[in-house]
């Protein structure tokens, strides 16, 4: 199949003929912002170095991270990601989309990686500290400006357990990733930690294609070089000024979502039939929530793992209030293969015989989008396959497609303001700046 086949589809499956010239109205009205998006704006000049691929995710980025990585994989038996937000989403998706033990990745010597900075329940904690004993461990607390209260405490009781495990050994397991001349960096630079940049061009939850998201990818064992390659070729088809805008597919889906919250639909539930795509919803969620969610605008960005979750959700979306609307993240390829043989016990479940767990899935799917079709506005992202080159593909398509939706609503979509409310009472509780080291 060529390379351009191997992109992302957008499909509707039930605009009725208002909505679909109310679409194209708008699709032909806000051309502008397209092109603006296309080619980056002065005034989010200190956020957008994603735009470019190629800025943070090079051949020669990569091949220093795929370095320092193959260092890790050697000595490492666990690697802690410190992180919490946009420092964790993007790998953990990846990682944990392909942690099972068949994938090709642990066939290799591969560290176990565990999450910290992101929770500051001591149960939580505790569990992690456990894991690490009698293994060979190394943390990389990720950290813009290293203010943040979960990683900051979590990377220094992960310190204190390395000193107390590895004495004087303990700075050559540490590493770092936050903006050059904070005061991460000053204390790695104190202690000798290894440090990496974290782009000063891009907010926490635009970072997958940077050291952010792609060091503890490689550690893990993704093929990051095919994860770019995704989301370089998802770059070209997004800034392609030559493509008409009404055939733009991140501008589609971002004038049809803002089109459903003009007409009162209140939440996007993002949906698919495939678990592996778990820590992607925590993601996508956080994307669209903190980029949009503000001046009392947005839609709520929710996730749905189906098909168990047709046993709970799924009710409320095929009769409860008529508030959102779904986009479904299709995989079109067969990924794995699995039989249902026949039985001779009498289970009532001989329809079942011969076919495959792929084609029962892919009925609950196309059966899914025709009973909820008959009550809300459905979408598809269609992807081929899920590997890292399509996860490369979604990074970008979102990102690019969230920045043209805020532009849209109007509203910033790098800033997070919202989440700096609960701080300053929680700091206030905990004497943040009263005491001598504060
Ligand atoms: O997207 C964002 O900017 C935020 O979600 C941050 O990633 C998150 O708050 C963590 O911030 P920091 O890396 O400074 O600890």
């Amino acid at each position: 199949m060529g390379k351009e086949n191997r992109m992302l589809r957008f499909i509707t499956h039930n605009l009725n003929k208002d909505d679909q010239e109310a679409w194209s109205v708008m699709l032909q009205e806000q051309k502008e912002k397209l092109a603006e998006a296309q080619a980056g704006e002065d005034c989010y000049a200190d956020n957008q170095g994603w735009l470019s691929v190629e800025e943070w995710a090079s051949e020669e980025k990569l091949e220093s991270i795929l370095e320092l990585a193959g260092e890790i994989r050697k000595k490492a038996e666990v690697f802690v990601l410190i992180g919490v937000g946009g420092s964790n989403n993007a790998a953990r998706s990846v990682i944990e989309a392909f942690r099972s033990e068949r994938d090709t990745y642990k066939k290799r010597e591969n560290p176990e990686i565990l999450y910290a900075g992101n929770t500051l329940s001591p149960y939580a904690l505790n569990e992690m500290l456990q894991q690490l004993e009698g293994k060979s461990v190394y943390i990389n607390c990720i950290a813009k400006n290293f203010e943040t209260l979960e990683p900051g405490s979590s990377f220094r009781i992960l310190r204190q357990y390395l000193y107390r495990v590895y004495g004087t050994e303990a700075p050559g397991r540490i590493l770092a990733t936050g903006t050059a001349g904070s005061s991460l960096e000053q204390l790695c630079q104190e202690n000798g930690y290894r440090f990496l940049e974290f782009p000063h061009n891009i907010g926490g939850r635009y970072t997958a294609l940077s050291n952010v998201g792609l060091l503890p990818m490689a550690v893990a064992g993704i093929d990051i070089r095919s994860l770019a390659a995704g989301a370089r070729d998802m770059e070209r088809q997004l800034r392609n000024w030559e493509q008409k805008a009404e055939e733009h597919m991140a501008y589609q889906y971002a004038c049809l979502r803002n089109l459903y919250y003009q007409k009162g639909y209140r939440v996007e539930m993002l949906a698919s039939f495939e678990p592996q795509l778990r820590f992607f919803y925590k993601w996508w969620i956080q994307l669209f929530a903190e980029s949009e969610g503000k001046e009392n605008k947005g839609l709520l960005p929710m996730a749905a793992e189906f098909s168990e979750e047709l046993h709970s959700i799924g009710q409320f979306i095929q009769d409860g209030s008529p508030i959102l609307f779904e986009t479904f993240l299709h995989i079109r390829e067969q990924q794995d293969f699995l039989v249902v043989e026949p039985d001779s016990l009498p289970d009532y479940f001989d329809y079942l015989d011969g076919k495959d767990f792929f084609e029962i899935n892919e009925a609950a799917y196309q059966a899914t989008v025709a009973a909820h079709s008959q009550k809300l506005p459905c979408l598809t992202l269609e992807l081929d396959a899920l590997d890292a080159y399509h996860f490369g593909q979604l990074f970008y398509f979102f990102a690019f497609a969230c920045y043209l939706s805020c532009k849209l609503t109007g509203v910033n979509p790098f800033d997070q303001p919202g989440v700096e409310a609960y701080k300053a009472w929680m700091f206030e509780a905990l004497g943040k700046g009263k005491g001598k080291k504060a």
